[in-house]
């Protein structure tokens, strides 16, 4: 298999991320289960370290733009959260909790100067964007998250945008306090998730959208390395250090499986997917 960096073609054709440095990241409040313990713990030089080797990863396979960091907004960096984005059209998030609240003008501003077209979530319904929201690879479907911080009633807003199917996942597991925690779509149909993390009725949701070989569960020590938590572009999947038996079932499916340490990131609760905003169509050209 060849992996798409190694194709040529033109950046503006590749597809397209947010990224934020971690200039101003810090663990300054608690509002999960990771930070607890955590904060003012983590080091900004390791995690300069770390985003920087997760950048770079990324830039070899995809065009990656930044959006630069605020004063007072230490998450800022996860920009997963920032919103939703499809066709040029941009869900902005409204956060559940106050101490994120403030990156909504940043994000709002960016995706303006940008050229997106904006549709504003009510603070009523709160939506963390694609932390909580996720495209089936060939873009069919939204899979939607709620239950800790997006509320189910914001789905009906995204469905009235992009006309497709949403189907409602219920989280009950705080440690996987977002969908993108825990449940991954990837580019040849498949999935990878953690099944514990979702509600009865949200599991058979999954089974029926997926066959048995479709699905690659994750162990719960693998969930908590947040295997999930992955970018995936074409054939490229890349995540926190997992198993080498996770690693070996996804290269198994052709995948070409890329490791960057996030430690300093799970200290928040994120790790390589939150730390990504896709902006352009997920690109579904797959060697498995
Ligand atoms: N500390 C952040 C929060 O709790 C982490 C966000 C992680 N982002 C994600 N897409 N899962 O909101």
């Amino acid at each position: 298999m060849r992996p798409e960096g190694t194709t040529s073609k033109p950046a503006n054709q590749r597809p397209t991320f947010l990224m934020c440095p971690p200039t101003l990241y810090d663990v300054n409040y608690v509002i999960n289960p990771w930070m607890a313990g955590n904060v003012h713990r983590s080091s900004r030089e390791h995690a300069a370290t770390q985003w920087q080797q997760l950048h770079t990863a990324l830039a070899g396979i995809a065009h990656v733009l930044l959006v630069e960091p605020q004063p007072g907004s230490p998450d800022m960096v996860f920009t997963a959260n920032a919103g939703l984005v499809r066709a040029g059209i941009v869900a902005l998030s409204s956060f559940h909790h106050p101490e994120r609240q403030g990156e909504e003008p940043h994000f709002r501003r960016w995706f303006h100067e940008s050229g997106f077209a904006i549709s504003e979530i009510p603070r009523a319904t709160p939506f963390e964007g694609e932390g909580d929201a996720l495209f089936e690879a060939d873009g069919s479907r939204l899979w939607a998250g709620h239950g800790l911080r997006t509320l189910e009633d914001s789905h009906s807003h995204l469905t009235g945008l992009w006309d497709l199917e949403v189907v409602s996942l219920r989280l009950i597991d705080p440690r996987f306090y977002h969908l993108d925690t825990c449940f991954c779509p990837l580019s040849n149909g498949d999935v990878m998730y953690y099944p514990a993390a979702f509600d009865a009725a949200s599991q058979q949701k999954i089974e029926a959208r997926y066959t048995a070989s479709q699905r690659i569960c994750v162990s719960e020590a693998d969930a908590l390395r947040f295997a999930c938590n992955a970018v995936n572009v074409g054939p490229n999947i890349l995540l926190n250090q997992v198993s080498a038996e996770l690693c070996a079932r996804l290269q198994s499916r052709g995948f070409h499986v890329i490791q960057v340490e996030l430690t300093e990131f799970l200290k928040a609760g994120g790790a390589a997917k939150c730390l990504v905003l896709r902006l352009s169509e997920m690109d579904v050209t797959h060697a498995a």
